[in-house]
């Protein structure tokens, strides 16, 4: 029989310290390491979808690095990864039955970032540290309790490097003019709306440029969700609507979306304009080997998971969680974005 953590001290805390100690104990008192199961951190992971690329690269390190920590330390960590299926609903009954199944941590990318405090006093309640992860909840929320976390990178640094990426391939020379009216007519797809990375990058990729000087013009603009296929289908109808050769830029919220533009292009045939996107998904880095896409903005996904999993450990180690990670104002890990062009992976090939 497993001997979890749980059993023998009631809250995380104590169990946490525990965790360690529990294996010493068993020493101590004379059972053999061969007869001794390892002690166990359970941590529910919770997805607003499985269904998006960059999330999902987020969770399988998580789980790389849960594994490499279990050599290293000598005990078991039950990673369970929950899917919400884009349903705020479905995700708050799943915490409630991984809180009811005794778990020592949460780890929880929410469906609706303005729900957070129902969570929060939920995992208060029961005295489950919860740390939130890329969909970040509004400021306030995140007072409710000192073992609410955030970890993820600042959306408008994502947009700020997206616009610079635009910004040098316009100051470099007036090939990205199509039509040499010296104002750069873009198209702009966005994330789900009401995420912060979606209208911050957004914002702040635009702002960039205007606040160099650049005049600007909005061919169109539209929410994409974060997909692929609806990214294509959108600029299809932009296509459709005759406005390929006016087009001079891409931007797009995240990688899956700009690729689903430069399909689009692909297929109808036309020119590809500069397109740029975030996150540096594999598939987009591809692309940007090939020459396809312009540039990206590469949204660390390991170093979420890692720093996610710091904080777990250092909570259930009793330790400071400032010791483990880098805690601005108690609450937030954050992230550095850094832009990739063809340039950088050049650089970076043997
Ligand atoms: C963004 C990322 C998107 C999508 C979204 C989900 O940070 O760039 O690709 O994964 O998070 O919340
Ligand atoms: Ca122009």
């Amino acid at each position: 029989m497993n001997r979890t953590i749980k059993s023998c001290c009631s809250r995380w805390r104590r169990k946490a310290a525990g965790v360690f100690c529990a294996a010493l104990a068993a020493l101590a008192a004379g059972c053999g390491a061969a007869e001794t199961e390892p002690p166990v951190l359970r941590v529910g992971v919770a997805l607003y979808t499985q269904d998006d690329t960059f999330i999902s690269t987020i969770a399988a390190e998580l789980e790389r690095m849960a594994r490499e920590e279990e050599q290293e330390r000598g005990m078991r960590i039950n990673l369970s990864v929950v899917d919400g299926r884009s349903n705020q609903t479905t995700q708050l009954e799943q915490i409630d039955s991984l809180i009811g199944r005794g778990c020592d941590a949460l780890c929880v990318n929410i469906v609706d970032r303005t729900a957070a405090a129902v969570l929060i006093d939920k995992a208060r309640k029961a005295d489950v540290p919860l740390i939130f992860f890329n969909r970040q909840p509004v400021a306030e929320d995140m007072l409710r309790w000192e073992h609410a976390y955030y970890v993820g990178a600042k959306a408008e640094e994502g947009g700020v490097l997206q616009g610079r990426l635009v910004l040098e391939a316009w100051q470099a020379g007036p090939a990205l003019d199509r039509n040499g009216d010296g104002v750069l007519q873009y198209v702009m797809l966005e994330g789900e709306p009401g995420h912060q990375d979606a209208m911050l990058r957004t914002e702040y990729a635009v702002k960039t440029l205007t606040d160099a000087g650049v005049a600007v013009e909005k061919l169109a603009s539209d929410t994409a969700n974060w997909k692929r296929g609806q990214a294509m289908a959108k600029a299809r109808q932009w296509l459709e609507e005759g406005m390929g050769d006016a087009i001079e830029v891409v931007f797009a919220n995240n990688d899956d979306m700009a690729l689903g533009a430069i399909d689009a292009f692909k297929q109808a045939e036309e020119d590809l304009p500069l397109v740029v996107g975030v996150d540096a998904t594999a598939p987009a880095l591809e692309a940007v080997a090939a020459r396809e896409l312009y540039g990206t903005v590469r949204n660390d996904g390991a170093g979420i998971a890692r720093a996610m999993l710091d904080l777990v450990l250092a909570l259930a180690d009793g330790s400071d969680p400032a010791g483990a990670v880098e805690l601005e104002d108690g609450h937030y890990v954050w992230l550095p974005y850094r832009a990739v062009t063809a340039r950088d992976l050049e650089e970076k090939a043997p």
